[in-house]
């Protein structure tokens, strides 16, 4: 659908009257907490940043797909296979709902995958770590998705539309996810030595990565201000992390496991989590692309997006079959 939005909106000295109240009307929308749709008048620069982020977003769906489709056949039973599998599916979904939402802004799906494939468009910089045990299937699910939940869980409520309507089902199956993870940690935390130590090792290695999720610290987060002013987010990076650090303190008890942060304590001063110094050097180099699975995940995408050439071909033939058929 064509946007209404004159693409030089803002961009002439003297604002129009129209300009001014379609301006007007976006503000007052959003003023009480009131959605934009697809048909809406919006600023372009709000449409860049969430044509940006839905996307990111997507992608990082379908990268996620990765570490965790490479242990499906190592599954340890039937069952965990299985969950495993529906699992992964999930997440081609909340890929599938994001693309569609992205769409609506006005890019093109072609044009959105090919920012991915050809490595200008960025995703989240925690599947760009390997996946090396069956422990750390647990510790994707516990960490990498109860990270996901505590930022997603507000962006149900973010101003654009189809992005919030998007997040309320990504959401349910998220919490699913976690279940599933920190299920699988809580059976090895019960098994043998080896199984402990193996769990342990898992949460090492997720245990910062999950944390940068969130985003660097509020100071040195030069967007944020402007995304809570729009209402696309409800909460500081800084904010969510701090939920996130006090859940896993806790549910880490019941797996009589240790998280990798001697310095973690509750202030009762301040009311704050207190956790170690991130290393940011290694996040910002990990989005730049040099993080230990950068190159191979998109390898895959691009190998996986030309296996899939066939399937995109015979879908676009039957549809326009349908359109030429008189079957109403
Ligand atoms: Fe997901
Ligand atoms: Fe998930």
């Amino acid at each position: 659908m064509a946007a209404t939005t004159p693409q030089n909106a803002g961009l002439s000295a003297v604002p129009s009257y129209e300009q001014e109240q379609s301006q007007a009307r976006f503000d007052a929308l959003i003023e009480q907490d009131s959605r934009i749709e697809p048909r809406d008048w919006m600023p372009e620069a709000y449409r860049k940043t969430l044509t940006r982020q839905v996307s990111q977003h997507a992608h990082s769906e379908i990268i996620g797909m990765q570490p965790e489709a490479n242990w499906i056949t190592r599954a340890p039973s039937l069952k965990r296979k299985s969950i495993l599998m529906a699992k992964v599916q999930d997440e081609a979904g909340h890929g599938l709902y994001l693309y569609s939402a992205a769409e609506t802004l006005g890019t093109p799906r072609d044009e959105l995958n090919d920012q991915l494939m050809s490595g200008r468009a960025k995703y989240s910089s925690i599947f760009n770590y390997p996946a090396r045990s069956w422990a750390d299937m647990g510790a994707i699910g516990w960490l990498v998705d109860g990270a996901a939940i505590a930022n997603q869980v507000p962006l149900c409520r973010a101003s654009y539309g189809p992005y919030g309507r998007a997040m309320v089902r990504i959401c349910k199956e998220e919490s699913f996810h976690q279940r599933q993870g920190f299920e699988i940690l809580l059976a090895l935390s019960r098994g043998t030595e080896a199984q402990r130590k193996m769990a342990q090792d898992a949460i090492n290695r997720f245990y910062e990565p999950s944390l940068m999720m969130f985003g660097p610290p509020d100071e040195q987060s030069p967007n944020s201000a402007q995304s809570m002013a729009w209402k696309i987010k409800r909460f500081s990076n800084d904010e969510l992390r701090q939920r996130f650090v006090g859940m896993i303190a806790e549910q880490v008890k019941v797996l009589g496991m240790t998280l990798p942060d001697p310095e973690l304590r509750f202030d009762e001063e301040t009311g704050r989590w207190i956790h170690k110094e991130l290393n940011w050097d290694e996040f910002m180099a990990v989005i730049k692309g040099n993080g230990p699975m950068n190159s191979h995940r998109l390898e895959r995408r691009r190998e996986a997006h030309r296996e899939g050439a066939w399937v995109r071909e015979a879908a676009a033939a039957y549809a326009r079959k349908y359109e030429n058929s008189e079957v109403a």
